[in-house]
Order: C-alpha cells, then structure tokens, then sequence
C-alpha cells in the first residue's frame, strides 16, 4: 500500500499533456504483433495496464521493442501465425488485455492460461467466453466464469452473428478480433454503440470491416483471413485520463488550464458534454486530427457547476469517467441524478458503491441506487474531507484519482489507502499534479 492525502492546491494554472490513450495503445500492440512487418508506435501510453499487452503479445512471438518515451516498434508474426505462450499470460488489472487477448486467441490453435490480480480476478468474463465459445474455442474458468482460466483456440474457428447483450466495447471488440482469423464474416450487432476504436484500427490496418446502421443498431462485419498491412501510428492523448485534470480545473477556484492532445472521439467525450450542461468553461482550442482521431486542446476555466440528470443514453460515451463526474457533482450546485449504470458495478471495483462510500466519507451527501447514484451538491464550497480516514480505492486507479481531486477541493484533504493503481493507467497523473500546484 502506498497512501496519500491529497489537500488543497490552490488554482490549477499551465498547461498539461494528457498521455496516450489507453484504448488505442492496446489496439496499436495487438493489431501491430498480427501484421507482418514494421509498426512504428508514437505517443503510447506506457501504463501497466498496456504493458501487460505488450508482454502478452511478445510471449506469442511479436517482436515489441521501446525505442524511447511513448516510441515503440512492433515486427508482427502475421494473422494466424501466434504462437503458444511458454507461460501463463500475467494481465494485471487490465480487463482490456484480458478480453480482447482472449479473443484474438479464439481463432489461434493456442492453449492459454490467463491470470490477473485480486481485482481482475473478480471481474465476469461469461460475456466473452460466451460468444468465443459458439466460435468453437474452449474454456475453463474459475467459479462464476472468472479468472484464472485456461482457454483452447479453434482451428478452425466457426464465424458468428453476435447481438451485444451489454454495451460493452471489449466484448465487441473480443469477437471481431476473433473474426480476423475466421474463415468468412464475422457479424456483431451493437444495439447501443461503444467506442469503435477496433472499428477505425482494424480498418487502418487493412481489415476489410464495414459497418452499417439498420434500425437504429449498428452492424459491423468483418471478413476474416485478413492479411494486415503495417502502420505508423500516432496515439492520441486519452480522454480519459484528461478528465481528473478537466474536473479539477472546474472546481478549483481560480483555475485556469489548458490541457493538451485530449481525443475527442465521439464515443468517448460524453463527459465534457456533461459538464457543459452542468455549466462547465470547457472551450476546444486547435481542434485536429490525430491518428484518424479528433483532438483538440481544452482550455478549462473553473465554473460555477449545476446539478444535472444525467441521460442514462450518454453512459458508454463516459463509461470510465462516472467516478470524476459524481466529485463534480458533490462540488455542484443542487442535485445530480444519475441511472443506468449497473456496468459500473463490474468494473475495476464496484464504482457505485466504492464511489458512494469514499464521497461520503468526504463529506458529500450521496444516495447510492440501484444502477446509479443520486448527488446533493456542496453549491462549490470545498468539500469538508477527512481528517482522520482513509479513503478505500479497491486496486481502482480511477478511483485513486477521482478522490484525489475530491481531496484538492477539500477543507481537511483526502487520504487515498493505495497509489500504486494509478500507473496501470496514468503513471504520470501524480506528478504532473504536483507540477501545477507547485
Ligand atoms: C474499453 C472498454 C470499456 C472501458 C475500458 C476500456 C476498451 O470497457 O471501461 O476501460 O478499450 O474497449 P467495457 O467494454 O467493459 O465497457
């Protein structure tokens, strides 16, 4: 355990870049280790989490290589060619590597085990194990279809058409990866969309993908035996990630901060829509494309914040930033509701109740529902914090750093039990923190 107490800064002023977006770093490794020849990487988030993918892809014969800060080279083996790990896959806290790992090897003739922490090690994984088993791969799973679990690839692999039950990219992305090996096409229907980040990739890579709207669902086919073709890719910063800043400059009187390289991708920037709503100076500075994604410069102005009913429709736009949004809405003014989000109960922690607890104990007045929590804001007086607790982050990296801001805008500070789980995500997050209030 490494604890901290985070305690009022006073006004966040500069300028910040946001690291790599995580999403992408993930996709960038793995499509990189199937495509024969040189992938040059730019900007990767060198997080744990995606370290885990990179060591996964080098234990299946991918050459991975750092050549300096966030530049990486990858000598892919080709689609079809990954070779059987000489050990368990160790992935960490990433149920990203996890269940996308486990869908590119559905469609390998490969036997795996995969392994994870206390935190990973709770996680469902029945919602890709599900749909890769009508493709023909095998698994055995701990208690309740959880890791540790060993899994046997197909070959040759049965192509399917997959309607999401739960929004949820990794499973999406899971079966398309799945796809790329599988003779035919391979069809997910999303009824509610996800970030398509696997989309745009496997496309820039050379997979023939496509994607339709039909009643209102998209439909995405992928033809498989794909042969990928190298690429040079530039990550852009992750939205993510950029959120704990862009909250933190909101409820921070006297704030002023520009935050640099932040993608804003559709699927993913439902959050700084919110916070607009909520009264938030978000203002998009030298908005471009990077890497086949937008992004822009976000210059944050602190405000003064309303409470808000969230749309429960906007959930998997900002599906990792709810821990961030609910520390803006204790500091906002009246009530915030929000509904919809039992997926947050399956993620690194139980985010509901984990979020619920810590805010609480900081001093903010939270109903915790259901599917979502309902926020009585401070009206932007500091929160009152706590002197004497620490607050219980669960191995939760957001969690660490949605309280972290809660304790810069806080009278008594906030203490964090644990630090450690930012670098899964965000090894950078506490010093460019300790820069700003410096
Ligand atoms: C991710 C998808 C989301 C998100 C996770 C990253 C991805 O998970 O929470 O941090 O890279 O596809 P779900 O697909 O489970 O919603």
């Amino acid at each position: 355990m490494k604890p901290r107490r985070f305690t009022a800064p006073g006004p966040l002023r500069g300028r910040i870049r946001v690291p790599g977006d995580k999403s992408i770093s993930h996709r960038s490794i793995m499509l990189g280790a199937l495509a024969v020849g040189e992938t040059r990487i730019s900007g990767l988030l060198e997080g744990e989490d995606v370290l885990s993918t990179a060591a996964a892809m080098r234990a299946m014969g991918a050459s991975v290589e750092r050549l300096g800060e966030g530049s990486w080279r990858i000598h892919g083996v080709g689609v079809g060619a990954l070779l059987q790990p000489g050990h368990a896959l160790d992935m960490g806290n990433s149920g990203t590597s996890t269940r996308l790992l486990m869908g590119l090897l559905a469609s390998h003739p490969i036997t795996a085990c995969f392994v994870g922490d206390a935190s990973l090690s709770k996680r469902p994984m029945g919602r890709v194990t599900e749909p890769l088993s009508r493709m023909g791969a095998e698994f055995t799973t701990s208690p309740g279809g959880r890791l540790p679990l060993m899994m046997r690839g197909a070959a040759p692999s049965v192509p399917i058409e997959y309607r999401l039950p739960v929004a949820s990219a990794q499973v999406k992305s899971a079966v398309l990866l799945a796809g790329l090996n599988t003779a035919g096409t391979t069809t997910v229907i999303e009824p509610v969309p996800t970030r398509d980040h696997s989309e745009r990739m496997l496309r820039g890579f050379g997979a023939e993908l496509e994607v339709e709207e039909l009643n209102g669902e998209r439909v995405i086919r992928i033809r498989g035996e794909a042969e990928l073709t190298p690429q040079v890719i530039e990550v852009p910063g992750d939205p993510s990630s950029a959120a704990f800043f862009i909250v933190a400059a909101l409820v921070i009187p006297g704030s002023e901060l520009i935050i640099e390289n932040v993608g804003l991708n559709p699927t993913r920037a439902g959050l700084i829509e919110v916070l607009r709503a909520m009264g938030g100076s978000i203002e998009d500075l030298n908005a471009r494309e990077v890497g086949g994604e937008p992004v822009a410069d976000l210059l944050v102005k602190h405000s003064a914040l309303k409470g808000i009913t969230v749309d429960p429709a906007v959930a998997p736009s900002m599906i990792d930033e709810f821990p961030i949004l609910f520390v803006a809405a204790a500091l906002a003014e009246g009530r915030t509701v929000t509904t919809g989000l039992e997926e947050l109960r399956v993620k690194e922690s139980d985010r509901l109740s984990v979020m619920a607890a810590a805010l609480t104990g900081a001093g903010a007045r939270v109903t915790e529902t259901e599917d979502g929590l309902i926020i009585e804001g401070t009206g932007g007086e500091p929160l009152r914090g706590s002197a004497n607790s620490r607050t219980k982050t669960q191995l939760d990296h957001r969690i660490a750093m949605s309280m972290a801001v809660a304790g810069l805008a806080s009278r008594d500070g906030v203490e964090v039990d644990d630090t450690r789980p930012i670098a899964t995500s965000f090894p950078m997050f506490e010093v460019l923190l300790d820069g700003l209030a410096g």
